[in-house]
């Protein structure tokens, strides 16, 4: 077939057919493509030195190209999406992956009415998490990051962000970053990765008082500000406090995330989470890149964080495991903010490393529709992240990252619950 001239050159390394609906998740208008969400049935990408360089219907692919599916000729590899639903990789933009031990026998308790606060007073909760992380090896917490890692990866996860927080003391807490580095470090290759995972560094030596400070708090505070931050400019790339009575005052996380904000970390805060504790209002005025939970945080600290930009993150996953109510998404996106959805994976609150558990939840206990629900999870997490202009849709100039899905029409996510919807990740290198 003669190329038509009409159609744009596009450089290729390889291209991506036969797309039943691609859901680009664009910012900005698409050609051929409809509704809020973007979307372009029977569609193609192109993707080059691991950037996307086209997307567009199928058929225009074809004399581009001059390429049929499944072939791969002149270097130009070819993936036959076989009609499937094709959305950008999921971002999981709040997460806590690496411990040791479990907290099942918590998640019981709580069912028999002992709450959360009381079990982190009793020393249990994080402090029984930081013990087990502290007594294990290095190559064991790897594993386990590792293994859960790949989980999240089987569920559409192409992205996601890493917290240390169960060490507390300086020697773990690096030894948990560099795990986190090293998650990140994986094998250059020139073709495409199925087993790629981007990973996003936080610092969240502020998670909880440890023990032996118990009675010296103003001493941890001066050990995270004067020593543990200096020395781990580098290794995180955010740096997180949970404000929250019982955990760190609203002044002391000031203190900390202050610190960390001159020595260059981007700021993220567990804000408001099980009590107003003026977090979010905390976030507005540091220009943190998100606030999470923000379950308690008044109108004024919303209307605050709009203002200063500050991403909305909202984990269902701890409604669910601390069976306390879900904070309607309509509150946050009435007012403008913009609002990503995470696992928050964690032993203690929300052990489930399933974006797509959260994409449900958020439809069925949040008042999100799909369109939002998606966007919360893909272009918003990425924002969440400071990676909104690489990563979270899929247009032309970005990284390319995606999710194939096992089903025809995006309509279905949601819907059909409980099972795992996504086939295979795809990254380009
Ligand atoms: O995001 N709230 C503080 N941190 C976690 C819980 C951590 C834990 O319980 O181990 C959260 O919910
Ligand atoms: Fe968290």
């Amino acid at each position: 077939m003669m190329p038509d001239p009409s159609l744009p050159r596009v450089k290729a390394s390889a291209v991506i057919r036969n797309i039943g609906q691609l859901v680009t998740v664009a910012q900005q208008p698409i050609d051929g493509a409809t509704g809020p969400l973007q979307v372009i049935p029977d569609a193609a990408i192109a993707v080059y030195k691991g950037t996307i360089s086209w997307i567009g219907p199928d058929d225009n692919a074809e004399p581009m190209f001059q390429q049929s599916t499944g072939a791969s000729k002149d270097g130009i590899t070819i993936i036959d999406a076989q009609g499937v639903v094709v959305t950008p990789g999921l971002v999981d933009s709040h997460t806590h992956l690496v411990f040791a031990g479990d907290r099942a026998e918590e998640f019981h308790l709580r069912h028999a009415g002992v709450g959360y606060g009381e079990l982190l007073a009793q020393g249990r909760g994080i402090l029984s998490t930081m013990k087990a992380t502290r007594n294990a090896d290095a190559e064991t917490l790897t594993e386990l990051a590792q293994t859960r890692l790949n989980s999240m990866r089987t569920y559409g996860t192409t992205t996601v962000e890493v917290k240390t927080g169960y060490g507390l003391d300086k020697i773990t807490e690096e030894t948990c970053l560099r795990i986190i580095n090293n998650l990140n470090a994986l094998e250059a290759s020139p073709t495409f990765q199925h087993n790629r995972i981007r990973v996003v560094p936080t610092f969240l030596g502020a998670h909880s008082v440890p023990p032996e400070y118990r009675e010296q708090r103003d001493a941890y505070v001066n050990l995270l500000v004067e020593e543990m931050l200096p020395s781990f400019v580098g290794l995180a790339r955010f740096c997180d406090v949970f404000c929250e009575h019982g955990a760190f005052t609203l002044e002391e996380s000031r203190r900390i995330l202050t610190r960390a904000k001159e020595l260059g970390y981007a700021l993220k805060i567990h804000a408001d989470q099980l009590s107003s504790s003026g977090g979010a209002r905390l976030a507005a005025e540091l220009g943190a890149t998100s606030a999470d939970h923000l379950d308690f945080a008044d109108d004024a600290a919303l209307d605050a964080m709009r203002e200063a930009g500050v991403v909305a993150t909202l984990l269902p996953g701890c409604s669910y495991t601390l069976r306390s109510p879900y904070p309607s998404a309509r509150r946050f996106i009435d007012r403008g903010l913009k609002v990503a959805l995470a696992t928050d994976f964690n032993p203690g609150t929300s052990y489930c490393e399933n974006m797509q558990m959260m994409l449900g939840l958020a439809m069925s206990a949040m008042d999100m529709s799909l369109e939002e629900a998606l966007t919360a999870a893909t272009i918003n997490g990425a924002r969440a992240l400071a990676l909104q202009d690489i990563i979270g849709s899929i247009e032309p100039g970005k990284h390319c990252e995606l999710a194939f899905w096992s089903i025809r029409d995006f309509h279905e996510i949601g819907y059909h619950f409980g099972v795992n919807q996504v086939q295979s990740v795809l990254v380009s290198p």
